[in-house]
C-alpha cells in the first residue's frame, strides 16, 4: 500500500521530534542501518540495563508486567474508576502535594494536559503565547488552532528559552499592530525544554516572567514534563518552581516509567473544569490504575534518587574524561544531557556494539555534528559503580583503530 503523507518511518518520526539520538542498537531500530550489523541475541530483556539514551528506565512489556506484580505483591493495587478512587487518586494527591497546588488530575497525554491547561486558562481569549521550540507549539499538532480555537504566537525563535524582554517585545508587538484585541492573557514557559537538549529556564528567569504576567493578570502555564530530573541538577524545590505557575503539567512517563500518562496541578477553579473537558476529548479512560501505580512507585524518593544520580553522574563524567580520546563537556543550564564526542581513531559503533553486548549498557547513535547525547537517568544506579567505568575502559579500547 502507497505511504500516506502522514505515515513517516520510525526514525524519520523520532527525527522530526527533535529526537535525533536514536538508540544504536535497539531491536525496534533498523538494525541493517548499521553498516555490517546483525541483530545480537540478547533481547530488550536483559536484567538492569544501565541506558545512557532516555530520561527513564525504559522497561520492557515483561519488565513492566513484573514490576506491577512487585508493587502489588508490597501492597495491593486499588483499582480506579474512571480516574476516582485507588492509585489514580493517590498519585493525584502526592503531585498536588509536591507542586504545592490545591488539585491535581490525571491525564491519558501530556498533549491533551497542555493543551486543556491553556484552553481553560486562556477563556475567552484567542492569542497564547509559546516558546517557539516547544512541544506545544512544533509537536501537538496544531491542536491549539485546530480544535480548541487559539492562536499560538511563537516567541524565543533560536533561543533555548525566552526571557522577559522578549516576552515583553512580543505584546508590544501584537497590541501596536493588530487591529482586533481578540485578547492576549495566556502563556507557556516548557523546562526543561526538550528541543534544546534539556536545558532549565533558570528560576530567576520564570519568575520575572511570572511577575510580570501576575502584574497584567495574564496566567501561566508550565510544561514541566521532566521537571523533577531539573529539580535534582539544579537543585530546585517543585514546589517554589511551580509556584511561578498557574497550571503544572508533569509526565507520568519520561523518568516515572509508567507507560503513558500525565498529570496537570492547579488551582480548584481550573482542575475542577478538566474532567469535562477531557470526557468531550473521547481522554476519560475507565482505568488508569497501570500507569498511576507505577508512576507512584518511582515518584516514592525519587528525590533522593535523582541526587545520586547527580553524584554519580558527575564522577563517571570525571572518569570518562581522564580517557584518551573521550570528551563528555555539559551544556549551559544543561540537566541530564551531555555532549559525548571521540575522537577519530574510537568507532562509536564498536564501542556501543561491546557496550550492549557485553555489558547490557546503551548508547545512543551520534548526531550529523557527530555528537552522542549522553543522557543519565536511574538506570545508572542499578549497576555497582566501578563495573560501569570498566566496561567503559575496556570499550574504548575495544574501539581504538
Ligand atoms: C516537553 C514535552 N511536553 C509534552 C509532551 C507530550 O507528552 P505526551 O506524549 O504524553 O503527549 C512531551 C512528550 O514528548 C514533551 O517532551
Amino acid at each position: 500500500m502507497e505511504r500516506t503523507k502522514t505515515e513517516h518511518p520510525r526514525r524519520e518520526f523520532l527525527k522530526k521530534c527533535g529526537l535525533t539520538a536514536v538508540p544504536f542498537v535497539l531491536p525496534a531500530v533498523d538494525w541493517s542501518a548499521i553498516a555490517g550489523g546483525t541483530q545480537p541475541a540478547r533481547t530488550i530483556d536483559s536484567p538492569k540495563v544501565v541506558n545512557f539514551i532516555f530520561d527513564g528506565l525504559s522497561l520492557s512489556p515483561s519488565q513492566y508486567l513484573e514490576k506491577l506484580q512487585e508493587i502489588n505483591t508490597a501492597s495491593p493495587i486499588e483499582p480506579d474508576f474512571y480516574g476516582n478512587g485507588g492509585a489514580t487518586k493517590a498519585l493525584e494527591a502526592s503531585f498536588a502535594k509536591i507542586t504545592g497546588k490545591e488539585k491535581a488530575i490525571y491525564l491519558p497525554s501530556g498533549t491533551m494536559a497542555n493543551q486543556l491547561a491553556i484552553k481553560l486558562l486562556s477563556g475567552g481569549n484567542t492569542k497564547i503565547i509559546v516558546p517557539e521550540n516547544s512541544h506545544v507549539f512544533r509537536d501537538e499538532a496544531d491542536a491549539a488552532q485546530s480544535v480548541h480555537g487559539k492562536r499560538l504566537i511563537p516567541i524565543g525563535k533560536e533561543k533555548a528559552y525566552y526571557n522577559l524582554s522578549d516576552l515583553k517585545n512580543a505584546i508590544a508587538y501584537t497590541t501596536n499592530n493588530e487591529v482586533f484585541q481578540s485578547g492576549l492573557d495566556t502563556v507557556v514557559i516548557e523546562s526543561p525544554v526538550r528541543r534544546a537538549d534539556g536545558t532549565f529556564v533558570p528560576l530567576k528567569t520564570v519568575e520575572a516572567i511570572s511577575n510580570y504576567c501576575k502584574e497584567r493578570d495574564y496566567k501561566l502555564h508550565l510544561d514541566g514534563a521532566r521537571i523533577h530530573i531539573a529539580a535534582a541538577f539544579h537543585d530546585v524545590s517543585i514546589a517554589e518552581y511551580a509556584s511561578y505557575f498557574d497550571t503544572v503539567y508533569i509526565s507520568l512517563y519520561k523518568y516515572l516509567n509508567a507507560s503513558g500518562g500525565a498529570i496537570l496541578c492547579g488551582d480548584a477553579q481550573i482542575i475542577d473544569q478538566m474532567a469535562h473537558q477531557i470526557k468531550i476529548l473521547g481522554g476519560a479512560v475507565f482505568q488508569s490504575w497501570n500507569q498511576t501505580a507505577v508512576a507512584l512507585h518511582y515518584l516514592n524518593g525519587i528525590d533522593e534518587r535523582w541526587r545520586e544520580v547527580v553524584t554519580v553522574s558527575k564522577k563517571l563524567i570525571q572518569d570518562l574524561n581522564k580517557i584518551k580520546g573521550v570528551r563528555i563537556t555539559s551544556i549551559h543550564e544543561g540537566t541530564n544531557i551531555f555532549d559525548l564526542t571521540l575522537d577519530e581513531g574510537i568507532s562509536l559503533k564498536k564501542l556501543a556494539v561491546y557496550l550492549y553486548e557485553t555489558h547490557s549498557i546503551w548508547l545512543g547513535r551520534a548526531n550529523e555534528k557527530g555528537i552522542v547525547k549522553f543522557t543519565v537517568n536511574e538506570s545508572i544506579l542499578s549497576r555497582d559503580y566501578d563495573a560501569i567505568l570498566k566496561a567503559w575502559q575496556s570499550g574504548i579500547e575495544q574501539a581504538r583503530s
